[in-house]
Order: structure tokens, then sequence, then C-alpha cells
């Protein structure tokens, strides 16, 4: 039996979120430039988003450019920029043929204009779709989004709409930018690093952590079926014990 059919459909996580790394290094293992390992991170990007759709998961967030990696050679974030902008005009039909909505977080008003025009058009062309949320995350990064929720209510504060002492989680929820979309409960890290890189930072306060070494552009249908059955068999207790959750 495939590992994909050994899933539990009756407990899926609602959100998916992937930090897809490994691509340089993908690509360096076979004597070839960075780009390619992008390019070939994009046919895993269409798999897993295909498998999420398949598996009725309701949102999937993909970390696709973090603020840091502004500090890349120009040539690879040129690069990277471009190949967004094919990408996303490529895709909008099978996006709406499968019936999934783009959504971005992040700091996209900072990205080249060409960039924001292809998300632009590709939101506005998908917005009314029902199935799969798809959420890249673009020029994102959770100090970034953490720092501009609290400028936005301190605003507040400062023009009397909002008093210091009421502000509550849900407040500061709405003003995020990953606002209305429920916390990831399954996080997916490719590479074999075991780090967070300034994703999701508050979102991911009670997400299970999946590591694997696998490199992005190898990741498959199979290798996501690995980590939702993986999340199936962990125990979240939410800070209860073990005889309270059972
Ligand atoms: C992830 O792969 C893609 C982006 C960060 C845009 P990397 O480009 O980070 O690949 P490695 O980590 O150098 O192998
Ligand atoms: C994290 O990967 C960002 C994305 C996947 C877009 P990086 O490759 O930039 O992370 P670090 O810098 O190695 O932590
Ligand atoms: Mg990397």
């Amino acid at each position: 039996m495939e590992l994909i059919d050994q899933i539990d459909r009756s407990n899926i996580p609602e959100h998916i979120a992937i930090i897809m790394d490994g691509n340089g290094r993908w690509a360096k293992k076979q004597g070839k430039p960075r780009v390619f390992g992008h390019k070939n991170g994009v046919k895993a990007v269409r798999e897993v988003t295909e498998g999420c759709a398949e598996l009725g998961i309701n949102y999937l967030t993909l970390y696709a450019f973090s603020t840091e990696n502004w500090n890349r050679p120009k040539i690879e974030v040129t690069a990277l920029m471009t190949l967004l902008v094919e990408t996303i005009k490529s895709e909008v039909k099978t996006l709406n043929k499968n019936n999934i909505r783009l959504e971005t977080i992040g700091n996209t008003e900072a990205l080249p204009e060409k960039s924001k025009k292809a998300l632009r058009n590709a939101i506005a062309e998908t917005k009314d779709n029902t199935g799969l949320c798809l959420i890249l995350a673009l020029n994102y990064s959770a100090k970034w989004d953490i720092m501009q929720a609290v400028k936005s209510i301190a605003q507040k504060v400062e023009d009397q709409s909002l008093h210091a002492d009421s502000i509550t989680e849900s407040d500061f929820e709405s003003a995020l930018s990953t606002k209305n979309i429920p916390d990831p409960e399954l996080l997916i890290r490719t590479s074999g690093e075991s780090r967070i890189s300034n994703f999701l930072l508050w979102e991911i306060a009670y997400a299970e952590l999946f590591f694997t070494s696998v490199l992005w552009p190898d990741f498959t249908k199979e290798h996501l079926a690995k980590a939702i059955l993986d999340f199936q068999n962990r125990e979240r207790r939410f800070g209860k014990t073990s005889e309270q959750v059972q």
C-alpha cells in the first residue's frame, strides 16, 4: 500500500507550512548553477500543491523568498524574481482547474513591479476558488510581520481607538499578515537544516515540526505523505498530561 493511502483522512492537518530548502545544494551536486535548482524546485511546488489539494488540506503556506534572501548575489535574486513571475503566469490556469486560491504573506509591496503585477492578477483570477488556499510567503520575515503588527496596534493606541490594557491576542493576530489563516499544525523543512529561519514565529507556537534531509527539488507526494503520517502518530498535548488528552 502506498504511503498516501495509509493517511487517516479524519485527522488531516488543516494547514501545512513548508520551508522549501536545498535547491542550491541539489544543483551543486550535479555540477549545475544554483538557478537550475530553483527551476527544479518549481516541480516540487506543483507536486506538493496537487498532493495537498487531493488530500483536502485547506491551507498550504510555502516559504518562497525571505527578507534575508535579498542578501544573496544579485544574479540569483533576479533569477528568483523572474522565475516567480513566469511560474505564476503559467500556473494560473492549473490553479483554477484545481479550485485553488492564491494568497501571499510578507512585504510584497517592496517586490519588483513585474512581480507585484503578476501576483495581483493571479490573486484576482483565483479569488473565488473554494478549495485549497495556497499562500506564498514572499519577502517574508516573521520579525518584520510582528514589527508591522506592533506598529499598527501602537497607532490605534495613539489614536485612542484601543486601550493598551485591553489588547488581546486576537487584536494582535488581526494585525499580522497571516490574519484569517488558522495556525499551521505541521511545519516541514527540507534539506536537513533544523532551524526556522524567521518563518511564522508567532503562528508555529504549537505546530509539530518535521525535518527531513530530502532536498526540495526531490520532494514528492510520498514525502508529504510521510510527514503527515508522522504528524498523525504524535500526541498533541498543549500543556496537558498524556492521560488528559487520551
Ligand atoms: C531554497 O533553496 C530556496 C530559497 C531560499 C529561495 P536554497 O537556495 O536555500 O538552497 P541551499 O540551501 O543553498 O541548498
Ligand atoms: C529559508 O531558506 C528561506 C526560504 C526557504 C525561502 P534559507 O536557505 O534562506 O535559510 P538559511 O539562511 O539557510 O537559514
Ligand atoms: Mg537554503
